[in-house]
């Protein structure tokens, strides 16, 4: 006879498992069932095949949807200070790479990231947090980029990691020191990927602080080549990268990400159908961020058929970050693919799931709702998972059960 610590019952389960139709949904009517063992799925099916078994806790759920707890794979969101005035200069007219010319744009997050404590950058970045896991977030992905030298990218990355210590998520970090070349190296930017390359990145491995490393090709930023350079370094010390490409121009991004095997190539409103060919040839995952797209005032839309017509996995992102998307909503990131990018709810909800644990390179481990992985289970009052890219503001999260337990932000 099984041993469960939780058993779930009365429930209608989107499993979204890649390997299942229509959300991959099991007991529509309101008889799923799902077992719990040392934070895991132990077991997961209808009542009527329910082996015997003893659980400590056992909960009806009334008939409620489930679904695997969200997962947010591409956020900034420990930063200092905001962008509200340049979003303000941009709404009169200025562009963003106008303002990142000036000295603004990152530049002026860098500004404040440095002159800010640790706890200050803390105290700044749980509410975003807790804004995501209160809308049934139980994964998310953290990147650095405004730091820029040594020591303040560590600063974030330790921000980044306690506040995987203190809340419920699980947080998953990212260095992105090569986001944008820092004032000390203005006019040597290889200088700087030298520094990234020699000493920064050695530490923050030493130190395993970075669970993945990430950089930002674009004319504003880096090129191809510093890019290669860097993840050249990333992957000599065993650490998956992943890539800002093809935002605001073509530069190559998806194919580079792709040569070097990246678990994404995110943004991509300027791919080729060439870069999503290469894209297709390997594991990467496209990972789409509308807010970032609306802010910008884009009109370019990322090659969305061209993806779908490759298998390319598609995920959704906020993106957070106080430039070019101040959004702190998943669900509205849901709901902005769906209307901008035209993606169905079912890719949003698969976006938000599956395919954002597998563009953290976490698929074995979660984003669906199958034996063996985390049980980490968003519970909804909806009437169908659809709704979850349909509304926007409605507080539908039941609850959120983190590694099988009540999370609370
Ligand atoms: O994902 N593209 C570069 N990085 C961020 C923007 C950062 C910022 O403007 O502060 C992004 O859009
Ligand atoms: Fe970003």
């Amino acid at each position: 006879m099984a041993d469960w610590d939780l058993l779930l019952t009365d429930a209608r389960i989107a499993t979204m498992r890649a390997d299942a139709p229509d959300y991959g949904v099991i007991g529509e009517s309101g008889v799923g069932c799902v077992a719990v063992k040392d934070g895991k799925i132990a077991w997961i099916g209808p009542k009527s095949e329910l082996p015997p078994g003893n659980s400590d806790t056992k909960r009806s759920l009334h008939g409620r949807w489930i679904t695997p707890a969200l997962i947010d794979c591409h956020t900034h969101l420990v930063f200092g200070g905001d962008r509200a005035e340049e979003f303000e200069q941009r709404l009169r007219g200025a562009s963003y790479e106008d303002i990142a010319k000036a000295g603004g744009g990152i530049m002026s997050t860098v500004r404040a990231t440095r002159d800010a404590t640790a706890d200050e950058l803390f105290a700044a970045a749980l509410p975003r947090t807790n804004a995501l896991i209160s809308e049934g977030v139980a994964t998310i992905e953290i990147k650095s980029g405004y730091g820029l030298d040594v020591d303040n990218e560590i600063k974030l990355l330790e921000v980044a990691r306690r506040l995987g210590e203190e809340t419920s998520a699980t947080i998953r970090t990212t260095l992105l020191a090569a986001h944008t070349v820092p004032p000390e190296f203005k006019n040597d930017a290889d200088g700087y990927i030298d520094l990234i390359c020699d000493k920064l990145l050695p530490r923050v491995c030493a130190a395993k602080l970075a669970d993945a490393v990430d950089a930002y090709c674009e004319s504003i930023a880096f090129d191809a080549e510093q890019v290669g350079k860097v993840f050249e370094k990333a992957c000599e010390l065993g650490l998956p990268v992943k890539l800002h490409a093809d935002q605001l121009s073509d530069g190559g991004g998806a194919a580079l990400a792709a040569k070097f095997d990246a678990l994404s190539a995110d943004h991509l409103e300027y791919t080729s159908a060439n870069g999503v060919a290469a894209m297709a040839k390997t594991n990467a995952v496209a990972v789409l961020l509308p807010g970032a797209f609306l802010t910008l005032g884009e009109t370019q839309l990322p090659p969305i058929d061209e993806l779908r017509k490759r298998n390319v996995p598609i995920a959704v992102a906020t993106d957070c970050n106080p430039g070019t998307s101040p959004m702190c909503s998943l669900r509205n990131a849901m709901m902005l693919a769906s209307r901008l990018f035209r993606l169905t709810p079912e890719e949003c909800l698969a976006g938000a799931t599956r395919v954002a644990a597998q563009a953290l390179g976490l698929n074995a481990d979660r984003g669906t709702l199958e034996v063996g992985k985390r049980a980490d289970i968003a519970i909804w009052d909806v009437s169908h998972p659809r709704e979850l890219a349909y509304w926007t503001g409605t507080p539908q999260l039941a609850e959120l059960l983190s590694g099988g337990h009540t999370s609370r932000p």
